[in-house]
C-alpha cells in the first residue's frame, strides 16, 4: 500500500488537515464499512443465540491475538478494556495501594492515569521531567523512589510534550513494578512491553480504530487483584459470587464492548501500513520544522509524534480559527500550547495549511 493508498482511505482527510489522532484517529473507509456492516448484520440475525454470542467472543479473541502482536506481547496477557483509562484503573485498583505506599510518576501525566493513582491512597511523588532534557528523565524519575515505592506509573510518551520516557530502563534500573500508559506510543512509535509489568492501549487514537477500545498488557495476571470485575472476569461462579477466574489477563477484561466496534477495529488493524512508524516520524520532523519558523515549539527533536507549540494568539481561539480554515489541532489545558498530532497519514500539504492557518 502507498502513501497515497493510505491516505485515500480516510473520508476526513478529504477536507480536514486533520492533526488530532492524539485524542481520536481518523476512520478509514473500510472500518466505516466493516462496523456499518456489523452493526446490519446483528440486527438481521438478533442479537442473540449460540452462534452468535460464540461469533463475538471468537471475535474479541482476534483482536486480542492482533493487539498482542503489536506490542510483541502473547495473547494470553491481554485484557480487552474499554481505553487506557480503564486500564489504570483495572491495575492500580488491583494492587491494593494505601498511605504507607508511594508510587512514582511524572509532571506530565494524563488525567486518566493521574486520577487513579490519587484515589488509590497511596503518596504520589511526581518527578520533573517536562522541562529538562529528555536525556535526563531517567535520573530525575528513579531519584524520587524510596523504600516505600510500589509501583512506577508514567506516560511512554507525554501527551503535552510528545517526550518519550525511558520506560524500559526504569523497569531495568528499579526493579520496581512498572505501569505505562500507552495511550500516545502504540500504532505512533515502535512499542513493545519487554519486562515491563503493565502497558496500557488506546485504540482510538494511533491504531485509528472506533471508540471506546483499549487493551491491557498484565505481565503476570496471577499476581493482580482482580479489584473491577466483569462477566468475563469468572469461568465458574457460586451463588454467593464466589468465582474462578478465567486463565490469564482475560480475566480483566473490562466488560462488554459493542461488536461494531470490535469488527471496525479488527478492519483498522488490518490495514496498517510496515511503513506506518518511519512515515510518521519522518512528517513529525517536518511539522517541527515548518512550525520553528514563526512559533516557538515544545519538547525536542526525534522524540514522539506529537508537535506542542506556542500559538500567536489564545490557544482555544486559536484552534478555533484553525478549525474554521480546515485545520484541525488539540489545545493543551492549562499549558498556552497547542498540539498538532501527526500520522503515517499526515501529508507535506497538512502541515502547510497548518502554517498557513496560522499565519491568517
Ligand atoms: C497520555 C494519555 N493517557 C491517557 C489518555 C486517555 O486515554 P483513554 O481515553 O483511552 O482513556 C490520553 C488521551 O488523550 C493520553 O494522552
Amino acid at each position: 500500500m502507498t502513501f497515497e493508498e493510505a491516505r485515500a482511505r480516510f473520508p476526513v482527510l478529504e477536507r480536514f488537515a486533520y492533526l488530532n489522532a492524539g485524542s481520536f484517529g481518523p476512520l478509514a473507509r473500510p472500518t466505516l464499512e466493516a462496523m456499518e456492516a456489523r452493526a446490519r448484520a446483528d440486527q438481521e440475525h438478533g442479537r442473540a443465540g449460540r452462534a452468535w454470542f460464540e461469533d463475538v467472543v471468537a471475535l474479541r479473541s482476534r483482536i486480542r491475538e492482533r493487539l498482542a502482536r503489536l506490542i510483541e506481547a502473547p495473547a494470553e496477557r491481554i485484557a480487552l478494556t474499554s481505553s487506557t483509562t480503564d486500564g489504570c484503573n483495572i491495575v492500580v485498583s488491583g494492587l491494593d495501594l494505601g498511605p504507607d505506599d508511594e508510587v512514582v510518576t511524572t509532571d506530565s501525566e494524563h488525567p486518566g492515569l493521574l486520577l487513579p493513582l490519587h484515589v488509590s491512597g497511596a503518596r504520589v511523588r511526581v518527578a520533573e521531567v517536562a522541562a529538562r532534557p529528555t536525556a535526563r528523565a531517567l535520573d530525575a524519575i528513579l531519584s524520587c523512589v524510596t523504600p516505600r515505592t510500589r509501583l512506577l506509573a508514567l506516560s511512554h510518551v507525554l501527551w503535552t510534550t510528545g517526550q518519550i520516557m525511558p520506560v524500559h530502563e526504569l523497569k531495568r534500573e528499579s526493579g520496581l513494578p512498572v505501569l505505562v500508559d500507552g495511550a500516545q506510543s502504540v500504532g505512533a512509535i515502535p512499542a513493545t512491553v519487554g519486562e515491563l509489568d503493565y502497558y496500557t492501549v488506546s485504540c482510538q487514537k494511533w491504531l485509528c480504530g472506533p471508540d471506546p477500545l483499549g487493551a491491557l498488557y498484565v505481565r503476570d495476571p496471577e499476581q493482580l487483584r482482580i479489584a473491577l470485575p466483569s462477566y468475563f472476569a469468572q469461568k465458574s461462579i457460586e451463588l454467593d459470587g464466589a468465582f474462578v477466574p478465567v486463565e490469564g489477563a482475560a480475566r480483566f477484561d473490562s466488560g462488554w464492548r459493542a461488536p461494531p466496534a470490535l469488527a471496525g477495529l479488527e478492519a483498522a488493524l488490518d490495514d496498517l501500513p510496515g511503513w506506518r512508524f518511519e512515515r510518521a516520524a519522518e512528517i513529525t520532523d517536518r511539522c517541527r520544522s515548518a512550525l520553528a519558523a514563526e512559533h516557538e515549539l515544545i519538547g525536542e527533536p526525534g522524540q514522539g509524534t506529537l508537535v506542542s507549540f506556542v500559538p500567536p494568539g489564545e490557544p482555544a481561539d486559536t484552534a478555533g480559527r484553525l478549525y474554521d480554515a480546515g485545520v484541525i489541532v488539540r489545545e493543551l489545558p492549562g499549558t498556552g500550547w497547542l498540539r498538532a498530532s501527526c500520522g503515517w497519514w499526515t501529508s507535506e500539504w497538512d502541515i502547510e495549511r497548518l502554517v498557513t492557518g496560522l499565519g491568517r
